[in-house]
């Protein structure tokens, strides 16, 4: 990235005003909103260290009544833990580092592979069955096996419920029924590696290495890191014996995350089945990693929401004939313009307390010494001055790693259509991909492209169909047909400020500030963040209001998530560790 200044929008965010009077009421059913999350990697990388002038941002230690970020509390392990020892031998004992390598190294050896088109589960009669038709499934199964072999007592002291055969869902029962379960998830499927790529891989993919730093593999870092890492502090609890937790704590894996998660959905009925709806205290998945570096700022930025999404096909039917006598538009002829018009009228960009990202940015504002004192004054209005906003908004516009976390997307990316040059096309379809901003809805989303449909059809007197439903009779012109395909509404907005918001932020800050970075005065704000992909927790919404996407770690520009040479950086995985040691024994404490 070049030099060019840009605010380092990450993930998520939502917090209510306090105490201030919104002036503004938002249209919302007109305007749509966007959100991108994974933007603003590599900017913006200035040194942790903030000092005073940081504490002058904050007022009184982020304890101002008016503030709309204030700092969480710290949450001192020290009155938890039963042995504070083991932290530092899990982030500085070269054996205990050794084995945690072998460990995950372990894990990138099964090729654990999912394609879209793959046969699943739920399709055979049988495992036997599946496995005649996809043998890549026998990979699956084998790591089932590693991981018995690997976490031995994990799979004595818990119950493993298979779910689809794939699923796995490992319960460490607490004592204390009226406790909500936690649960923790992440997945095992991996995504492929494309064959011509092989030759560029420093290691291997499916052999992975270790260079003295990173530990690259396929899944390393998306996310058999995670998952493995959860494991190793399940059996790390479990050997030293001293920890038997109140509270159910529930390991959930899926196994096609990458291809649409129907793994979770299975586990998401069994759970539901099993514990109810809204029973879970927090559910902490995949998602953003570590901290951030913005605006003079260290940031831990889990993501509190999702965009939506949606896909457009549009399909177009007009009478065929021989192209020696061609009408003045041809069935593709409409379509492109119809497209051409699509593109020309962007989604509007909307940005309000419902989009976490503005509550990142007023983090920002509230505590970076280094922002722009004129951006900083418009986030900290944006909520109640109509000017402010717009100023924002024009600012965030102006960048395309910003722009989608206040719009709602819109890309074409397939088009087919004809078969013969003498012959005039009798079908035309497009498909057009949209991620729907936080503030929107897959409905208000359809409706701006069926209003642009409607102009075209009327003006070539076509007839329309949308989703079953004839808008306009077919007519001896054709008609369109418009479908929508995956609809998936905007995730519901983790709540920021709550006591579980506390505990996990509280948590991480003294994680950091105290024991990862102990001895350095770094601090560290807990601020939310937006994803413009999905994870599998998009099934489990009824669990729980309190998801989080975010897994610890260290900073790292270059994990080449889904690439050649994924990798992470074992220090960082270490963390993963060192965290939810004790993260399991604060949060088992809490009386929800
Ligand atoms: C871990 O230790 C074993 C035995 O000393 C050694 O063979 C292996 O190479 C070590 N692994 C790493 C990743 O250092
Ligand atoms: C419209 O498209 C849908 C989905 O592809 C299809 O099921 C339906 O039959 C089509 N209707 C017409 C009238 O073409
Ligand atoms: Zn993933």
């Amino acid at each position: 990235m070049g030099s060019e200044k840009e605010l380092p929008i990450y993930g998520n965010g939502n917090v209510a005003p306090k105490k201030r009077n919104c002036k503004m009421v938002w249209s919302l059913g007109l305007v749509l909103v966007g959100l991108s999350c994974y933007l603003l990697s590599g900017i913006s990388n200035t040194q942790g260290y903030l000092g005073d002038t940081f504490r002058s941002f904050s007022g009184d230690d982020g304890k101002n009544p008016d503030s709309l970020c204030p700092i969480v509390e710290k949450v001192k392990f020290s009155d938890f833990v039963y042995e504070s020892d083991t932290v530092d031998r899990i982030l500085h004992d070269a054996k205990f580092r050794n084995q945690s390598i072998e460990k995950l190294l372990g894990a990138v050896k099964y090729p654990t592979e999912i394609y879209d088109e793959m046969t699943r589960p739920e399709e055979a009669d049988s495992v036997d069955e599946l496995l005649k038709i996809e043998p890549g499934w026998k990979y699956f199964q084998d790591f089932q096996k590693y991981l018995k072999k690997t976490f031995p007592k994990v799979h004595e002291h818990l119950s493993l419920d298979k779910v689809n055969d794939f699923g796995l869902v490992y319960t460490w029962k607490g004592k204390d029924e009226n406790k909500k379960p936690l649960l923790l998830t992440a997945h095992y499927d991996v995504v492929p590696v494309q064959k011509e790529t092989l030759d560029q891989w420093t290691f291997p993919p499916f052999t992975g290495g270790y260079d003295g730093k990173f530990l690259y593999g396929r899944g390393v870092s998306d996310c058999k890191d995670l998952l493995i890492g959860l494991l190793e502090t399940v059996e790390l609890l479990l050997t030293e014996d001293k920890f038997s937790p109140e509270r159910t704590i529930i390991l959930a894996f899926g196994y096609d995350e990458e291809a649409g998660g129907s793994g979770a959905q299975k586990i998401f009925k069994h759970l539901v089945g099993k514990y109810g709806p809204d029973s879970m205290l927090q559910i902490i998945d995949e998602g953003s990693s570590g901290y951030q570096e913005m605006e003079g700022l260290n940031v831990i930025l889990p993501a509190t929401g999702e965009k939506g999404y949606v896909d457009s096909f549009i399909e177009l039917y007009t009478p065929g004939g021989h192209s020696s006598v061609p009408p003045k538009h041809t069935s593709i002829g409409i379509l492109a313009k119809l497209l051409s018009d699509i593109e020309d009228a962007e989604f509007e960009s909307v940005i309000t307390n419902a989009n976490p990202v503005l509550n990142q940015l007023q983090c920002l504002a509230e505590h970076s010494p280094l922002i722009d004192n004129d951006l900083r004054k418009n986030i900290l209005k944006a909520h109640f001055d109509t000017k402010a906003n717009e100023a924002l908004l024009k600012y965030l516009r102006a960048q395309v790693s910003q722009k989608f976390l206040v719009t709602t997307s819109q890309a074409i990316d397939i088009i087919s259509g004809g078969v013969k040059s003498n012959a005039l096309p009798e079908h035309a379809s497009a498909l057009v991909n949209h991620r729907i901003a936080v503030e929107e809805l897959v409905k208000s989303t359809s409706e701006k492209v069926l209003g642009q449909i409607k102009q075209i059809a009327e003006k070539h007197e076509l007839g329309l169909i949308f989703e079953g439903q004839t808008v306009y009779e077919p007519t001896e012109h054709g008609y369109f047909n418009y479908t929508l395909r995956q609809g998936l509404e905007p995730a519901p907005v983790t709540p920021t400020q709550d006591e579980i918001w506390n505990l996990f932020g509280g948590s991480l800050r003294h994680f950091y500030e105290d024991v990862v970075f102990a001895g350095e005065s770094k601090e560290f704000v807990f601020a939310p963040s937006l994803m413009t992909g999905n994870t599998d927790t998009k099934w489990y919404w009824d669990l729980t209001r309190n998801i989080f996407r975010y897994a610890p770690g260290l900073p790292n520009p270059h994990l080449n998530i889904h690439s050649v040479d994924e990798k992470t950086n074992f220090d960082g995985h270490l963390l993963i560790i060192a965290f939810y040691y004790n993260y399991l024994q604060v949060v088992d404490q809490l009386a929800q």
